[in-house]
């Protein structure tokens, strides 16, 4: 029998996070054959953490472009994953997430009718324009793949609410904590230690639906907490225009507030593990910072991700700049509050995601 044929496909930074782990667990196992499709929808941050989780990338298309639109770098990747489709004759194709990457490579999967297998699947905040465009990205892809690898139970109900099969859906918990059990092992905190007195806020923000005004109050709130003198704001930006401009604009010149290039993801872990407190509006990091027992502030208004806000560890804030302030002042000040917060919690997996995921791609093996 000849080997199973899989190709992954990876555009961003977390995909790269998020696959590694489902990269490894695949090279391990005998009778596959493994390839790495890079489409580089993102390129430098897609770079530092292909190496840092030693995946060389098969092929690579290069396809960033500087401030990319959302149809222009579509229409790009449909004709470029196509071709590799028809050169690597596949058996299975998987890709992770929400991205264009995710969303291209599953309908040109469909088109050569190739079977797609999805991971993590079935997240919905049900708001088609938040988060945008992803909300949408992956309610096309659950109608486009053959197997549905949910993170959580709550996932899995979504995706049979809308009419997925039963047994094309297993729930596999979230390979971002694989590989953050990973990582957290390799790091060392000490670099992000604040000076005495002072705690570790640290920030990350990058969504399309809070460019302008939203992102805007995202950085008046977060002046705000730099302003109190006790905090001391960590914050590497996503290189992304729309982001960085405003950000450097708005806050470079605050001398508690330290702009930096995106993080590799040792370094980033190792800045969450030195954090007070993390404010996000990014999908991976409101996974991660439960685990690691650090209260989150989501700059959003929805999310697809419910667990870490019943889990108590998430607070969704919005991208409104008192609350912002206000709920940052309450952890600062609350030692009580705080600590209700800070409890670690996993909801989001048990570190053995990508084995449970690869177990099931063998299992089905190519059959439709
Ligand atoms: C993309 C994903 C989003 C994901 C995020 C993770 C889409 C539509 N969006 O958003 O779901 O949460 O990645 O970070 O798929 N850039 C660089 N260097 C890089 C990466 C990006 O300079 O390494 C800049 C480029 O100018 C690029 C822009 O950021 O054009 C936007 O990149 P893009 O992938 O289109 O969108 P993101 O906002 O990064
Ligand atoms: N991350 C990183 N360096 C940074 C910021 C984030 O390595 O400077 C990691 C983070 O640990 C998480 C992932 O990037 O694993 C999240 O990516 P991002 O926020 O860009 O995208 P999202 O998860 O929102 O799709």
């Amino acid at each position: 029998m000849r080997p199973l044929h899989v190709l992954l496909a990876i555009g961003t930074r977390p995909e790269a996070v998020k696959l590694a782990p489902v990269v490894h667990e695949l090279r391990r196992r005998p009778d596959v054959t493994v390839r790495v499709l890079a489409t580089a929808q993102h390129r430098q941050m897609l770079d530092q953490i292909l190496a840092f989780f030693d995946v060389v990338a098969d092929i690579d298309l290069d396809l960033m472009r500087r401030n990319q639109g959302l149809a222009e770098l579509t229409s790009r990747m449909v004709a470029a994953v196509d071709a590799v489709l028809v050169d690597e004759q596949p058996d299975l194709v998987l890709a992770q997430g929400d991205t264009t990457t995710v969303m291209v490579t599953a309908l040109c999967a469909f088109y050569r009718q190739i079977r797609f297998g999805h991971v993590e699947a079935g997240l919905r905040t049900g708001n088609k324009y938040s988060p945008f465009p992803e909300e949408m990205n992956r309610s096309l892809v659950a109608r486009l793949a053959d197997l549905h690898f949910a993170p959580t139970e709550r996932s899995r109900a979504n995706l049979l609410h809308e009419g997925i099969a039963p047994d094309r859906v297993s729930v596999t918990g979230n390979t971002v904590i694989d590989a953050l059990q990973w990582a957290v092992e390799r790091v060392d905190p000490a670099e992000f230690a604040p000076p005495e007195g002072r705690r570790l806020v640290l920030v990350t923000a990058h969504r399309r639906e809070h460019f302008g005004t939203p992102f805007e109050q995202i950085c008046d709130g977060v002046r705000t907490i730099a302003d109190r003198g006790d905090t001391e704001v960590l914050y590497p930006v996503h290189p992304n225009p729309s982001i960085s401009e405003v950000a450097r604009a708005r806050l470079a010149d605050h001398p508690r507030i330290r702009l930096t290039e995106p993080l590799d993801y040792p370094r980033f872990v190792a800045a969450m593990r030195a954090a007070h407190l993390i404010l996000t509006d990014s999908g991976g990091v409101q996974e991660e910072a439960p685990s690691l027992g650090k209260p989150i502030l989501v700059l959003r208004d929805d999310t697809e991700r419910p667990e870490g806000v019943d889990a108590g560890t998430a607070r969704l804030v919005g991208p409104h700049a008192e609350r912002i302030a206000t709920q940052a002042n309450r952890l600062l000040d609350d030692p009580d509050a705080y600590r209700e917060m800070a409890r670690a919690q996993n909801p989001y997996g048990d570190g053995h995601a990508a084995r449970r995921i690869v177990d099931t791609c063998l299992d089905t093996g190519a059959s439709p």
